[in-house]
């Protein structure tokens, strides 16, 4: 049984893709949903299906579990149901951006704790409604060194979902490299109100995205994630805008509807690290200020 921790977009994406039978949701503490989770389920392609998904019951020991949560729900979600995860089943935290996963370590350092990074796109544009909209990758790694040898006890769980999941030995780079992009798009677009592609013509995005570049490759190599100069990291942050140029970021759909943002975790970690490391990052931190006060409207 594999247990999913965040009913969302992404729960519900891992949920209607694996075995039927094998995978409950989890509910919050104390609440104690009768009824099975049913939703329609639109794949990447194919026709669209049923889908439903009981919610984990006091008997079932998960030996797996899937957090789904947004980074900022994510140390308070796995707290309030950690008593229900045998000592031994991995933790896989699926989580955008950097800091909830260290902190999820530090605060359980002798679970099994793993993060991933996925390409998968999935998003609700009715409540009741999953879209698969972008097929990817799904790479898995330990946050720990204790935790090496569930990854591929965990990724073995999750192969013929159909979803395309592979171990990878360095997690942290990946997420660092996922980390760049989002932290050179995703304040852009809600900042301005625009689909990816349409930052690159504003003369803010212009006027900051050189200043942006110097801090994340000094925080990067500081950080030691390897050495890349300003200019590449800025060609890197124009080609995903421009190969995604008609897609709205999530940090702009949160925006829109009024939800909390990841923002803290994206420029909001790389402010802090900047503080932590004694390096300035006034870019990132005017990003994260300007976002957070989107949000707080
Ligand atoms: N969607 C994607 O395509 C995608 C792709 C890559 C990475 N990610 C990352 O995956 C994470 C989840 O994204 P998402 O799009 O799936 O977000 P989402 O749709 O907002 O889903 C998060 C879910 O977690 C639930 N939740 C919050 N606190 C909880 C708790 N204490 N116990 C149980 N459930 C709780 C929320 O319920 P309520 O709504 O009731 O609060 C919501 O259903 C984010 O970090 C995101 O950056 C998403």
């Amino acid at each position: 049984m594999i247990g999913i921790l965040g009913a969302g977009s992404l729960g519900r994406l891992w949920a209607a893709s694996l075995p039927a039978g094998k995978v409950a949701f989890i509910a919050r503490p104390g609440e104690s949903p009768g009824a099975d989770l049913v939703y329609r389920f639109r794949p990447f392609d194919g026709p669209e299906s049923t889908i439903r998904i009981p919610f984990l019951r006091a008997s079932d020991e998960p030996e797996l579990l899937l957090v789904t949560t947004k980074a900022g729900d994510t140390v308070d979600a796995i707290a309030g149901i950690i008593d229900r995860i045998p000592q031994s089943a991995p933790i896989m935290l699926f989580q955008n951006g950097l800091g909830s996963q260290q902190a999820v370590a530090a605060q359980w350092p002798d679970r099994p704790i793993l993060a991933a990074s996925t390409t998968e796109g999935a998003n609700r544009p009715e409540p009741d409604l999953l879209v698969h909209a972008g097929s990817g990758d799904t790479w898995v790694g330990a946050m720990t060194e204790s935790a090496r040898p569930s990854v591929g006890r965990a990724v073995a769980f999750l192969q013929g979902t159909g979803l395309a999941i592979h171990p990878e030995p360095d997690i942290l780079q990946r997420l660092w490299q996922k980390l760049i992009i989002n932290a050179g798009i995703n304040p852009y677009t809600a900042i301005l109100d625009c689909p990816n592609g349409k930052i690159l013509a504003a003369s803010f995005y212009q006027d900051t995205i050189d200043s942006l570049c110097r801090e994340l490759s000094v925080l990067m190599a500081a950080a030691g994630q390897g050495k890349e100069t300003p200019d590449s990291l800025r060609q890197r942050i124009e080609r995903v805008a421009r190969s995604t140029a008609g897609n709205t970021s999530s940090m702009r759909a949160d925006v829109l509807l009024g939800r909390r943002t990841e923002i803290d975790f994206i420029n909001g970690y790389l402010t802090r690290l900047g503080k932590d490391l004694g390096i300035k990052t006034p870019v990132n931190q005017m990003l994260t200020e300007r976002v957070q006060q989107l949000s707080s409207r």
